[in-house]
């Protein structure tokens, strides 16, 4: 019997990060963030004043990429952000990270995993999807306040520019373009608390799991 894997994607900002957060509490399931991945291979790249738009440069950061590290803080920054969506175009960076996200992804009894492309490409047979979203100009305040809560000097209409720029690009490019799999349920958070967000969520799953558990007899 395969792991109960819990895909949570969608784009900036959009909940889904605290979501899986919370799911993977609920359930007992690790949590990753694959976002972070992506983050640190963008700041690996800047920190060894590499180009951002070189696969061959990102994609080297990626394969010697030390995953025990995913907690520094500079992963949490707006510039990091950035430079996460400008790597994560590149086939080569995306195809380096692959086995390690699968390989969490299979971990027994489940696994939660956030990010753009879970339930298309890292997880296509997962039993549980979901795809979080919300109007860009609520997420650009969620994510305002995150960064001025961190002590970043940003007003709220540079993110919601970078919100767009982001969503576009990671929408837009060739390699596991962000979208939701066809059989994602959508989850729009635009007027839900984070409380009814996870409520939310949290139906959504144990509806998915019923289904899984008489799927497997
Ligand atoms: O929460 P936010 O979208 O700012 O950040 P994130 O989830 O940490 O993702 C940062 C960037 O990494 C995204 O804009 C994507 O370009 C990329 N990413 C991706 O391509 N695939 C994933 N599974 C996760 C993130």
């Amino acid at each position: 019997m395969n792991g109960f894997v819990i895909a949570v994607d969608g784009p900036a900002a959009s909940g889904k990060g605290t979501i899986a957060v919370r799911l993977g509490a609920l359930w007992g399931y690790p949590v990753l963030d694959t976002g972070l991945l992506y983050r640190a291979v963008g700041v690996g790249l800047q920190r060894a004043g590499g180009d951002l738009d070189s696969e061959a440069a990102a994609a080297a950061v990626a394969r010697s990429l030390d995953l025990s590290h995913l907690e520094d803080p500079a992963l949490r920054t707006r510039a990091a952000g950035e430079a996460a969506s400008r790597v994560a175009v590149h086939d080569d960076v995306r195809r380096a990270l692959l086995d390690f996200q699968r390989a969490f992804a299979a971990r027994e009894p489940g696994a939660v995993l956030d990010g753009r492309d879970i339930g298309t490409v890292i997880a296509p047979a997962a039993p549980a999807k979901l795809y979080v979203t919300a109007t860009p100009e609520v997420r650009a305040d969620r994510r305002w306040k995150q960064l001025t809560g961190q002590g970043e000097a940003v007003t709220y209409d540079d993110i919601l520019a970078d919100i767009r720029r982001r969503d576009e690009r990671d929408g837009g490019r060739e390699s596991a373009p962000m979208r939701p799999a066809d059989d994602a349920v959508l989850l729009d958070t635009t007027e839900m608390t984070i409380e009814a967000a996870t409520d939310a969520a949290r139906r959504i799953v144990e509806a998915a799991r019923a289904r899984w558990e008489r799927s497997q007899g």
